[in-house]
């Protein structure tokens, strides 16, 4: 079947060149597959590059903007003609803004949706071909615990990975006789650049890191995770260990989801 497929794979990460995506695409490759990165940043990208040298690493790096949809044709036909398609595509690019549905402009609100929605469903439009090209494999999809419930003053991006957990679900019913499973990871708080630019705004005068061993607190295992750990769920999801799983959301959260935070006295 083709999700059991042996290695060498071809996988596709948006967002591949920091945080979550970089962490995927650096386990994916270790793990012996060929890793196209796709990001926008190319500063990150260089920086990828180099890592991935060093340890000789099979992985390319190319600037794609996902909000460009002309872009991911583009990228999705240049692995079709370089591997006859993918095996794997990890959607990770995705972006948070801060406010409430009042504070935010409606033109902030189509920013976001543009990368953390709009930016997956053409990402899926342009590769699920090539993954179909390959004879079938998989979607992992990186959405948040804010699918579930939310933070004050994130409507929009809470209603990007609720929309996104919808989005699996149809996809993996749309695709699952064509052997490609389609998968989400919900994370709770992770340690990326993202993370660290969102405790930089809300630290005032506090030490960042202080602010972010208080999130940790708020997960029952706690602390925060790191980029590696959600890698590794992504790689289950993506690989034959979770051939019969799709339309699945794994909550990567340190049980924070599981919680209700009101305590018994002492
Ligand atoms: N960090 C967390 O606590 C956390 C928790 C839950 C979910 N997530 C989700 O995980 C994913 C990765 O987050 P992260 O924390 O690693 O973020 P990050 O900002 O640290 O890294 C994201 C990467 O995506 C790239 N990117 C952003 N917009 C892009 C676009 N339009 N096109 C191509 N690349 C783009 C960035 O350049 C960057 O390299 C996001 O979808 C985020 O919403 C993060």
């Amino acid at each position: 079947m083709a999700t059991t497929k042996t290695r060498p794979r071809v996988v596709a990460v948006t967002g591949g060149a920091a945080g979550i995506g970089e962490a995927a695409t650096l386990h994916l490759a270790r793990g012996g597959d060929t890793v196209i990165a796709l990001d926008r940043d190319p500063a990150a990208l260089a920086r990828l590059g180099a890592a991935a040298a060093t340890e000789a690493l099979a992985v390319e790096t190319e600037q794609v903007d996902v909000s460009d949809d002309e872009q991911l044709a583009v990228a999705a036909r240049t692995a079709g003609d370089r591997y006859g398609g993918v095996d794997v595509l990890v959607c990770a690019a995705g972006v948070q803004r801060y406010g409430t549905v009042d504070e935010m402009s409606v033109a902030e609100y189509d920013e976001l949706m543009a990368v953390n929605l709009r930016g997956v469903f053409a990402s899926c439009h342009h590769f699920i071909p090539q993954i179909r090209s390959r004879g079938g494999g998989s979607v992992v999809v990186v959405a948040s615990v804010q699918a579930y419930a939310a933070q004050a003053g994130v409507v929009a991006y809470a209603a990007s990975k609720g929309a996104l957990v919808a989005m699996v679900k149809a996809m993996a019913v749309d695709h699952a006789a064509e052997g490609i499973r389609v998968n989400a990871v919900c994370p709770g708080s992770v340690d990326t650049p993202m993370l660290r630019w969102a405790a930089g705004r809300f630290a005032c005068d506090r030490d960042p890191d202080d602010l972010v061993a208080d999130w940790g607190r708020a997960h029952p295992i706690g602390r925060v995770a790191t980029p590696a750990e959600v890698a590794q769920a992504i790689a289950y999801l993506a690989g034959p260990e979770a051939s019969f799983i799709t339309g699945a959301d794994l909550r990567v959260d340190g049980g924070l989801t599981a919680a209700l935070n009101v305590a018994l006295p002492e």
